[in-house]
């Protein structure tokens, strides 16, 4: 089947070269070289990135592979919150920005390196007060505000394992997190900002701990004035608990193994997955990816679109960059508000160097027209990134045209979740290929393979895979080993990342999309079961199927297929009320655009939903071509 695949991007190499100085200047200089250093002594390539970081005591060993289980850095000791915070107020990082942060209404917050180590520790003994402490689970549910990284850090300081929760999720998906975490404590804000209006955030936490017995108490930052209520006993005002606390809390030692964060993401099949990274290797990958794929330089800002309630705030808005010493611009802002030149105008007054943001925000951009940008003066830019979805040729060559005027790289950096820091990217003095991410990351072995991991011929369909252990690797599943052992297991001898792609002659990678079911809407990793046992949750629907419908602006959308029970009958009213459920239930980012009524649906002898039948009826083609493909 694979030979069928044909993509005339594929024979039509084109590529694009940027100014020699950046490769001159690069941190990386020679991609090829550093590559083949790597492939020559992996653990010696990685220790030499560590031993740039400070541990409180060395590894004794750099990686323990136990197939499909990794150690890395063996014994060391450290805490991540040393290195992105002390490491720097000891140096003369103390009072550089750390991160420049602005609201919707204009409103700008700058903290410094010191500020920042200042607050996270108070922040950090008042969680010591409310008797949080290493290896306790902390629910960070909050807005894009300096007080959700304070809060993050100051979990990592005292070893409390963070699992933020994207503020754009519901109550019954905020409940299940808190749950299956086991969190103690839940940190929140009475309101967001979004388009000019107020999201409840702790109304919907009130709705998400009925039902969560590990709950103890709930931190709640207060923005509104007047000031809301707080139910004394169980709630507790953010900065009430700063107040009065000692000024200095000392780092806990943590081990390189020890637990640093959970973070859901969508499963394939049944519940959301609560991805385990690590503190030592996480660490290392993100500090090590921050200043080669961005090339960081001590006087960049550098702004990272994404939410921090995803993985790539984790690692590209707070870990990586302050490991880094970066300063950090980042916002409660949106792309379109109060109007299409948004960001364009934030890049002009903050003189952002470095812009990283998703292919369904540049698409966006391509709609709303070049006159927004072209409005604003954009030379302080020297890098832009992409991520989260396929960057497809024509919204790489506006990017490249009308925001990088024809002369900045673009790094297409292809991860997950689970790979906690970046794996396929083109660096930044190296030509880029249009449509195609690029090549491994030194430190990464990735290939395109058939399903019994033997490489696919170039210009060939084939599931993408990484051949080795990388430092900031998921290390489990929380409560899930099996599922956990299946990334390793799915394809012999090497991790699984459940993505379609096709290897270049060149050895380029363009990344097609996923293999299984999950979509990708804007940006956003949706599983089909989730929506549907949201759908199935509602007293009308017998059974629902929840299939991807490729989109031009947002990748995909979702379209639903649902039997309702006896007695109720398809209207206009009962579309609006189920896609409401689903907005309750999940969050907006999971509502279906479309639903169909239907009598019955596909399904194999042993009873499970055929959506690939679906969705190739939907799209009217013969999708047998990636059967083949699938398990
Ligand atoms: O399908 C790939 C797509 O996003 C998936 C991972 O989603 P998530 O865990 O939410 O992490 C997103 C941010 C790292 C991948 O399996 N994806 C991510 N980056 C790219 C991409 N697809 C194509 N090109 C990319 N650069």
């Amino acid at each position: 089947m694979a030979d069928k695949f044909d993509v005339k991007l594929v024979e039509e190499a084109k590529y694009y070269s940027p100014p020699p100085e950046y490769r001159e200047k690069a941190y990386v200089r020679d991609y090829e070289k550093t590559y083949q250093a790597f492939l020559k002594d992996p653990e010696k390539f990685w220790d030499g990135i560590a031993r740039e970081l400070h541990w409180f005591a060395p590894w004794k060993k750099v990686l323990d592979w136990n197939y499909p289980y990794a150690k890395w850095f063996v014994d060391g000791k450290l805490n991540i919150t040393y290195n992105c915070l002390d490491r720097h107020v000891y140096n003369h990082r103390k009072n550089k920005v750390a991160f420049i942060w602005r609201g919707e209404n204009g409103e700008e917050r700058i903290y410094t390196y010191h500020k920042l180590y200042q607050e996270t520790m108070r922040f950090a003994n008042g969680l010591k007060r409310l008797g949080v402490g290493k290896g306790d689970r902390v629910c960070i549910y909050m807005p894009m505000i300096p007080e959700q990284m304070v809060a993050m850090l100051a979990c990592a300081r005292i070893g409390a394992v963070h699992s933020v929760v994207f503020g754009g999720f519901g109550a019954t998906a905020l409940n299940y997190r808190i749950n299956d975490a086991e969190a103690k404590v839940v940190i929140t804000a009475d309101i967001a900002f979004r388009r000019g209006k107020t999201i409840p955030l702790k109304t919907l936490v009130e709705e998400a701990i009925i039902n969560a017995p590990t709950v103890e108490r709930v931190v709640v930052l207060r923005r509104k004035e007047p000031k809301v209520e707080i139910h004394s006993g169980i709630e507790i005002d953010f900065y009430d608990l700063m107040e009065g606390v000692e000024p200095i809390c000392p780092p806990e030692v943590m081990d390189a193994e020890d637990p640093l964060y959970v973070l859901y993401t969508s499963g394939s099949t049944g519940a959301p997955k609560g991805v385990i990274h690590t503190c030592g290797g996480y660490m290392v990958g993100t500090y090590y990816t921050q200043k080669a794929v961005f090339d960081l330089k001590e006087d960049d800002i550098y702004w990272c679109t994404a939410d921090v309630g995803w993985v790539t705030g984790h690692s590209y808005i707070l870990y990586g960059p302050l490991a880094a010493g970066a300063t950090i611009f980042f916002g409660e802002v949106v792309p379109d508000f109060p109007d299409a030149g948004a960001f364009w105008k934030l890049v002009q007054e903050v003189g952002i160097t470095i812009f990283y943001t998703a292919p369904t925000a540049i698409r966006m951009f391509m709609k709303m027209g070049e006159q927004w940008p072209n409005k604003y003066n954009l030379s302080s830019l020297r890098i832009l990134g992409s991520v989260g979805e396929p960057l497809n040729p024509e919204a790489f060559e506006w990017y490249y045209r009308v925001i990088g005027k024809s002369k900045i790289p673009i790094v297409d950096t292809w991860w997950q979740t689970e790979t906690g820091m970046q794996m396929i990217t083109t660096f930044v003095g190296e030509k880029m290929r249009p449509g195609f991410a690029g090549k491994g990351i030194p430190g990464v072995i990735p290939d395109v393979v058939d399903k019994h991991g033997k490489p696919v011929k170039p210009n060939t369909l084939g599931f993408l895979v990484i051949r080795n252990p990388w430092p900031a690797m998921l290390r489990t599943v929380l409560k899930n080993d099996e599922r956990y052992r299946k990334y390793w297991e799915t394809i012999p001898d090497c991790y699984s990342a459940g993505d379609l792609a096709v290897k270049g002659k060149d050895g380029y990678i363009m990344i097609l999309g996923r293999a299984d079911d999950i979509i990708i809407v804007s940006g956003h990793n949706i599983g089909t079961a989730e929506v549907e046992s949201a759908l199935v949750s509602h007293q009308s629907v017998a059974e629902a199927a929840v299939i991807g419908k490729p989109d031009p602006m947002k990748g995909n959308l979702i379209k639903a297929f649902v039997i309702l029970k006896l007695g109720q009958t398809p209207s206009e009213k009962m579309t609006h009320d189920l896609t409401y459920h689903v907005r309750m239930t999940i969050g907006p980012i999971a509502m279906p655009s479309e639903i169909e009524y239907v009598d019955k649906l596909p399904k194999t002898r042993s009873g499970k939903i055929m959506r690939r039948v679906l969705k190739a009826k939907e799209l009217g083609m013969d999708l047998g071509d990636i059967s083949t493909l699938e398990e």
